[in-house]
């Protein structure tokens, strides 16, 4: 896999899947913009470890859910590189609850940092692959907004959104060369789910038929496919990364 010359912006890659997902870009030649909010340690690690392969990165803070920051860290990776070649929308987080019991701010702050960053960020770089007539957008969705979690509604409608989004998507700049897809991890191990008791794990280890929760590198080598000049016919598509659980 060659993404040499390759600019690619990463949201949320200070840690867990995002950050996989810019190590594995790096590994494979890209340049590697790594956003992320307030985290400037993680962010400055991440980096470091992109240019201990000789490889170029720049990390940029940024509240993905805010158009004025997205604007800004957009227009600063194109002062600093020219271009944007791949852009993968990952950053999100998760506010569990029951319907009935879900504050306004919990669905708001959910549908924002996950889905309406989505289309910030997306509509921020579109310009520039437009021009270039080349380009790759890649969403991080989740099973969850195929199959449904009850205590996620605001998740699971946000990450629905974010298929919805993309097939919309390529079919609106496919004429261009730009590729829009979802991946749609299942249970991978993060932060995010280490919130999970351990019952709660042991339960959801038994639905999956691989066994096992899967790793942040598994959701990244499918990232990287996506990016590759092999995937250049694959567009408006939804590829699970979840131990065979989809549809269950
Ligand atoms: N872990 C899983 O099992 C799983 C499953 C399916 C989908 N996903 C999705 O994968 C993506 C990454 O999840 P993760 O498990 O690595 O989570 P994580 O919590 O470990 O990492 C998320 C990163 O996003 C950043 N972030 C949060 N809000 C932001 C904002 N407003 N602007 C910029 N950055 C922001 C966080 O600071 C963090 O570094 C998310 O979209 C998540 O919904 C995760």
């Amino acid at each position: 896999m060659e993404l040499s010359d390759r600019v690619t912006l990463v949201t949320g890659s200070g840690r867990g899947i995002g950050r996989a997902i810019a190590l594995k870009l790096a590994e494979a030649g890209a340049t590697v913009v790594i956003n992320d909010v307030g985290a400037t340690d993680a962010v400055n690690g991440v980096i470091e470890e992109i240019k201990a392969m000789n490889r170029q990165s720049l990390g940029i803070l940024a509240d993905v859910s805010s158009s004025a920051d997205v604007d800004k860290m957009v227009a600063t990776a194109i002062a600093t590189y020219g271009r944007i070649d791949i852009l993968v929308n990952n950053a999100g987080i998760t506010r569990d609850q029951l319907v009935l019991r879900m504050s306004d701010e919990d669905w708001d702050k959910v549908i924002n940092i996950n889905l309406k960053s989505v289309f910030l960020c997306t509509r921020a770089v579109l310009r520039y692959m437009i021009r270039q007539r080349w380009g790759r957008i890649i969403s991080i969705a989740s099973i969850v907004g195929i199959v449904g979690n009850a205590g996620q509604a605001n998740y699971a409608s946000a990450k629905a959104g974010i298929i919805g989004f993309t097939r919309s998507i390529a079919k609106e700049v496919g004429s261009r060369s730009i590729t829009a897809n979802a991946i749609a991890p299942g249970f991978i191990d993060t932060q995010m789910t280490q919130k999970l008791a351990e019952q709660q794990r042991q339960e959801l280890q038994k639905r999956i038929p691989l066994g096992d929760f899967g790793t942040p590198r598994d959701v990244a080598e499918a990232v990287a496919f996506l990016a590759s000049d092999g995937a250049r016919y694959i567009s408006g598509h939804v590829l699970n990364v979840d131990g065979g659980m989809g549809g269950v």
